[in-house]
């Protein structure tokens, strides 16, 4: 069955719409999400896009604010406190990868936990891991919803996750494992020292795969009836599309697909669930105002 990440996510939207219009009729804080594009990664630029094309549909407020790669370091973090400080900003978000020059820790470290909606702050990711309240982070927040919305079985599975990045692998393992639904997993997370990722992604009942390597998990890595996740947007020359490129997993999907009890697309998968997310946790941040 292929989880349909997209209509999942516009499904959401309506329903986060509901709740906007109704803060907005009793004269409450219409959520506010502001978002930080440094440089013209076209990748980035176009994930920032729809993150404010969601803000509208769903009624919220979005602010985006763009600046050339050359910004300093210092110019960013005032930037960043500024947001910080204003009243009328609920959440915001740097997006990442930032050019060189720019310290991403320092970055992710500036931002004011209780503004921090892609949960990427240490003492968000501290509170996560300990099962406290606390902004998820966007991606493994999307995976979650997906899972608990399709109702998919994950107490006592075996979870494997491809890729340890802070964003989305160690996050995801250390959410499966939880004493929660979704969760209660056993999980191993593999990434590149791993001896034997093959056999260790056959022993998955779940795989979720965010390696960042297009088509790497072929279908002799995978278990019959696994739920297989993707995480990957790779874009590959392709000379038949307009753009030149068209876009692909970290999964094999043509080959997957017939093993698979569930399994997302690239795209319509989980990249419209990150963005959902992201705009759960800024709709909780309003709330929490
Ligand atoms: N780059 C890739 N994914 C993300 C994300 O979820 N948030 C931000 N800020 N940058 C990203």
């Amino acid at each position: 069955m292929i989880i349909d990440g997209k209509g999942l996510a516009e499904t959401i939207k309506g329903e986060l719409k509901l709740e906007v219009d109704a803060i907005r009729e009793r004269g409450g804080n219409i959520p506010h999400l502001a978002a930080v594009l440094v440089g013209d990664n076209p990748a980035s630029a176009s994930y920032v896009r729809n993150k404010v094309r969601f803000c509208e549909g769903a009624g919220f407020e979005s602010t985006l604010i763009r600046k050339d790669s050359s910004i300093t370091e210092e110019e960013l973090l005032e930037i960043i406190a500024d947001l910080n400080e204003n009243e009328d900003v609920d959440g915001f978000i740097v997006q990442l990868p930032l050019p060189e020059h720019i310290d991403e820790d320092k970055v992710t470290m500036a931002i004011d936990p209780r503004k921090d909606v892609d949960g990427f702050h240490p003492v968000n990711f501290g509170k996560m891991a300990q099962g406290l309240d606390a902004f998820l982070p966007a991606t493994p927040y999307g995976i979650m919803t997906m899972l608990q919305r399709y109702e998919i079985e994950t107490s006592g599975k075996h979870c494997v996750v491809v890729g340890r990045s802070n964003i989305v692998g160690t996050p995801m393992s250390i959410l499966l494992s939880r004493k929660a639904y979704p969760g209660n997993c056993t999980v191993t997370l593999t990434h590149s020292r791993t001896k034997d990722i093959a056999s260790e992604c056959l022993r998955a009942d779940i795989l979720i795969a965010a390696i960042g390597i297009p088509n790497f998990i072929s279908a002799d890595m995978v278990k019959e009836g696994a739920v297989v996740i993707d995480v990957g947007i790779n874009r590959v020359e392709d000379d038949s599309r307009k753009s030149g490129y068209r876009l692909v997993g970290d999964v094999d999907y043509d080959s997957v697909y017939g093993k698979s009890s569930y399994i997302t697309p690239v795209p319509k998968g989980v990249g419209p669930m990150t963005v959902t997310a992201l705009m759960m946790n800024t709709l909780k941040a309003a709330k929490q105002k």
